[in-house]
């Protein structure tokens, strides 16, 4: 049976949440949740929700143990995970940049050597810097990035600019986008003929729905 149903990974809490549940409403998926669940059926369609941590999703979706998932194109990219991207959602956008202390002069990359860099990116920062053939220290740290140049952590940052409040809150100016992001649909990339049945159904409802949306 559990090969008619399909599972997707959503995010248990963040910014990616209001809107992944909202897409699937206006796709006519009705999901029955007390909050605290972390698992929910659809009533009206073989699909089960599970909530997950965003960064736990990819190595799900990879394993299986969510057929699909619903993900910003920002963690599938630094996640490095073998999982496919069916579809972007057109919501949660945002970029990965790299931003100095205000009134730094950045004459391109290079001002880059050498220096510290704070991070929740590691593995995008690093393939930024392997391209511009820069050498620097990545601190790695999984929240409140901005932080670290006023504290003394770092002399940069590369992490998640969306509207820009969090960069100016923090005297901080963006120099460089190195990856732009949106909310994808991700999946599993041997799913049954069943499942993949599920998802074509659900790709052409979401496309439709986002037809409607432009
Ligand atoms: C995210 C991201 C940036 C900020 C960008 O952090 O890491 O810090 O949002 O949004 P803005 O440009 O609209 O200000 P979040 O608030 O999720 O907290 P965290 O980094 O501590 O997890
Ligand atoms: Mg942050």
């Amino acid at each position: 049976m559990s090969d008619t149903r399909l599972k997707i990974a959503v995010q248990k809490s963040g910014r990616l949440l209001d809107g992944s549940l909202e897409l699937l409403k206006e796709c006519g998926i009705r999901v029955n949740n007390g909050k605290d669940q972390l698992k929910a059926s659809a009533s009206n369609y073989p699909i089960d929700i599970l909530y997950l941590r965003n960064s736990d999703i990819p190595q799900y979706v990879q394993d299986g143990v969510a057929d699909i998932g619903i993900l910003g194109q920002n963690t599938l990219v630094e996640k490095q995970k073998q999982i496919e991207e069916v579809l972007p959602l057109g919501f949660s956008k945002c970029r990965l940049s790299i931003a100095l202390p205000k009134n730094t002069p950045y004459p391109g990359p290079e001002w880059l050597n050498g220096k510290r860099i704070a991070t929740s990116y590691p593995n995008s920062l690093r393939q930024f810097m392997a391209k511009h053939q820069i050498e620097a220290e990545i601190h790695e740290i999984s929240g409140s990035v901005e932080i670290a140049p006023n504290i003394g952590l770092a002399d940069a940052i590369c992490d998640l600019v969306s509207s820009g409040s969090t960069l100016f809150k923090n005297g901080l100016e963006e120099k460089e986008v190195i990856l732009k992001s949106e909310a994808c649909i991700v999946r599993n990339t041997q799913l049954s003929a069943g499942k993949q049945a599920i998802l074509d159904q659900i790709v052409f409802r979401i496309q439709s729905v986002l037809k409607a949306r432009n």
